[in-house]
């Protein structure tokens, strides 16, 4: 029996967990794996009502649970940072899901921006290092307000930390056995001490462990431009937290949008959180217009941490069967030809 908790969270956000929770349990019946669901309602009604973020019980009540699923956190009337670092940052430090997993997946059917490429060209994974670099949060003002004031973000990093993300991405790869090819994405020319830790971290691991997967590096520049203009190139890639946050975001834009991309924060001996990558997008909360595939592609990705690999993959093959079908007209909110709800109707009844 799985205990899985939900936090539908901000804007849309519950729309699309209802829609991946429609799709869990179409798949719990269909291979027989038994779980329950405890639902918080963390966020930014609840922060505006009580002025409470996460509190610490809530947070050692989710450490209890085998995985958690997350809608969105953000909200239009609370400034910038309070839920994000306060609610999912927290989440993710605390509980020390230091993997991000973002995989870009472009499914048949599927609008591409890219001229000429298609569910061949586009297929990789980005192992994002989730508890380092510009999100640990050090630094501060001195003199804020003033003409001399000063302001530090330090890009905080460690050998442990580049390592456990590193070994991760190349197991990874080795699972993976497509290309056997592990990119390094950073900024090693300029960013001469922490990406210098990568490299060698990176290398270090590569020969002593992993003399099967073939080494790549890109700067993360010349990476922007790889994805667009090469994106077959890819198999895994590992990043450092704040480039990671950027490249996936044009990952999700080549795969099809936000309406598909998924992502899980991962601890490998801990609790890990999944959640469609899109945010809130406040605008079209309650009108049943929103995507619900990321939500579901996180539910795929929860299972299959769970174990669940039947269950992900039949989860996987509904949706492809589903954009297959040619019913689901666009992934973007509103062009969908189809209401959130039915999407996830219509998904569930192919898992
Ligand atoms: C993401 C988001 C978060 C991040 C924000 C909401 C803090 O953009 O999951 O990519 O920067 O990691
Ligand atoms: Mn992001």
């Amino acid at each position: 029996m799985y205990r899985i908790a939900v936090l539908p969270g901000d804007g849309t956000g519950p729309e699309v967990v209802r829609e991946g929770l429609k799709v869990l349990e179409a798949a719990a019946q269909g291979t027989g794996f038994r779980y329950e669901t405890t639902h918080y309602d963390f966020g930014g009604d609840r922060y505006l009502a009580t002025g409470e973020v996460l509190p610490d019980s809530g947070l050692e009540e989710l450490r209890q649970f085998d995985a958690i699923f997350l809608g969105a956190i953000g909200h239009p009337d609370v400034a910038p940072g309070i839920l994000e670092k306060g609610i999912l940052l927290r989440l993710r430090f605390d509980l020390d899901q230091y993997i991000n997993l973002r995989p870009v997946k472009l499914y048949p059917n599927v609008d591409c921006p890219l001229k000429d490429k298609g569910p061949e060209d586009i297929d990789f994974v980005v192992v994002r290092e989730n508890t380092e670099g510009l999100y640990g949060g050090m630094g501060g003002f001195q003199y804020k307000g003033t003409p001399q004031e000063v302001s530090t973000q330090v890009h905080l990093t460690t050998r442990f930390g580049a390592e456990r993300a590193v070994r991760y991405a190349f197991e990874l790869t080795r699972k993976r056995n497509k290309m056997k090819q592990l990119h390094l994405v950073a900024k090693t020319n300029v960013l001469t001490f922490v990406h210098d830790t990568w490299w060698r971290t990176f290398n270090e691991v590569g020969d002593a462990d992993y003399p099967d997967i073939k080494r790549e590096y890109a700067h993360v520049d010349a990476a922007c431009m790889w994805f667009v203009k090469n994106p077959e190139w890819f198999d895994v890639v590992v990043v450092e937290n704040m480039f990671g946050d950027i490249i996936t975001d044009l990952g999700a834009m080549i795969q099809g949008g936000m309406g598909v991309a998924a992502g899980a924060n991962i601890n490998p001996k801990g609790v890990s959180m999944f959640e469609p990558i899109g945010g809130s997008a406040p605008k079209y909360t309650d009108q049943d217009v929103i995507c619900p595939l990321a939500a579901i592609g996180a539910v795929q990705m929860l299972v299959a941490q769970l174990g669940e690999e039947e269950a992900a993959d039949r989860i996987e093959q509904a949706v492809i069967k589903a954009l297959e079908s040619g019913k689901i007209k666009s992934l973007s909110a509103g062009r969908m030809g189809m209401s959130t709800s039915e999407v996830g109707d219509f998904v569930a009844s192919l898992v």
